[in-house]
């Protein structure tokens, strides 16, 4: 299926709302976690597609600023599961040129999940080939705030002038500096909504929306939502004619 794929027009960067493991587990009659569980395989199913496919930059928002509002249970389980994944995924990252980064208000994260985010961070720091951001405890509305507090800041102490504030100092602002927007935003299980993932950055992404659950999400649905976005006219305010 990855022949189908006209490969100079691939997005630089895909970011991806992995959402529905809760609900694909209740349909199998087990406890969310199972969902949880089931969502790294998606994970790293995806994320290896992304490095054979050529893909730059790959997003994956795994907890939001919302998501510790859940039962304390799941929140801890949550932690649990990104730890011992982490630990277990590291060296596959490296053996596939993935460096590993993350966005988020990541102190906020328990000590050996930040720990253990520091270490694979550090260990695949020198590879190229598939930039892999997680995002955690993120949220966008909590990133442009932040990067509006330190602009502020600058501004105040002089290092930064009104009139230098354009789309390009406040991108540095903001977490995913040096990263750059998404061309292409999926969303699984059927929502329809952003849940204050990336506003900022994703101005003029294209959408894909699938009912697909993230725990069935494979390669193959990653290569369909492509061929759809590949199907696109992106005018970002021309029409038409200009782009011929
Ligand atoms: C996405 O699946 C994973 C996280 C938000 C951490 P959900 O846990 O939101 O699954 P549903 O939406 O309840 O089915
Ligand atoms: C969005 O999913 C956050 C992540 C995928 C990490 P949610 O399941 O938390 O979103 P809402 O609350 O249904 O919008
Ligand atoms: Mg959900």
């Amino acid at each position: 299926m990855l022949e189908l794929l006209d490969k100079n027009k691939l997005p630089k960067h895909i970011a991806i709302i992995m959402d529905g493991n809760g609900r694909w587990a209740k349909e199998r009659g087990k406890d969310r976690l199972y969902g949880h569980q089931h969502g790294v395989l998606s994970v790293r199913d995806v994320v290896e597609g992304c490095a054979e496919i050529g893909i730059q930059y790959l997003t994956l928002y795994a907890f939001s600023t919302e998501n510790w509002n859940r039962p304390e249970n799941e929140v801890n389980a949550l932690m649990e599961l990104l730890v011992s994944t982490i630990r277990k995924e590291a060296e596959t990252l490296q053996k596939n040129g993935v460096r590993l980064n993350v966005i988020g208000d990541i102190d906020t994260l328990p000590k050996q999940c930040i720990e253990e985010l520091h270490e694979a961070i550090e260990m695949t720091s020198q590879n190229t080939r598939l930039n892999l951001v997680l995002a955690l405890s993120y949220s966008a509305k909590w990133e442009i705030l932040q990067a509006c507090k330190k602009i502020a800041n600058d501004v105040k102490n002089d290092t930064l002038h009104l009139d230098q504030i354009n789309d390009n100092t406040f991108k540095q602002y903001l977490t995913t500096v040096n990263i750059p927007d998404p061309e292409l935003l999926i969303r699984t299980s059927g929502e329809y909504r952003i849940s204050n993932f990336l506003l900022y950055q994703i101005a003029y992404a294209e959408l894909y929306f699938t009912n697909t659950h993230w725990p069935d999400f494979r390669k193959e649905n990653l290569v369909e939502a492509l061929l759809n976005y590949q199907n696109r006219e992106r005018r970002f305010g021309k029409i038409s004619e200009q782009l011929k």
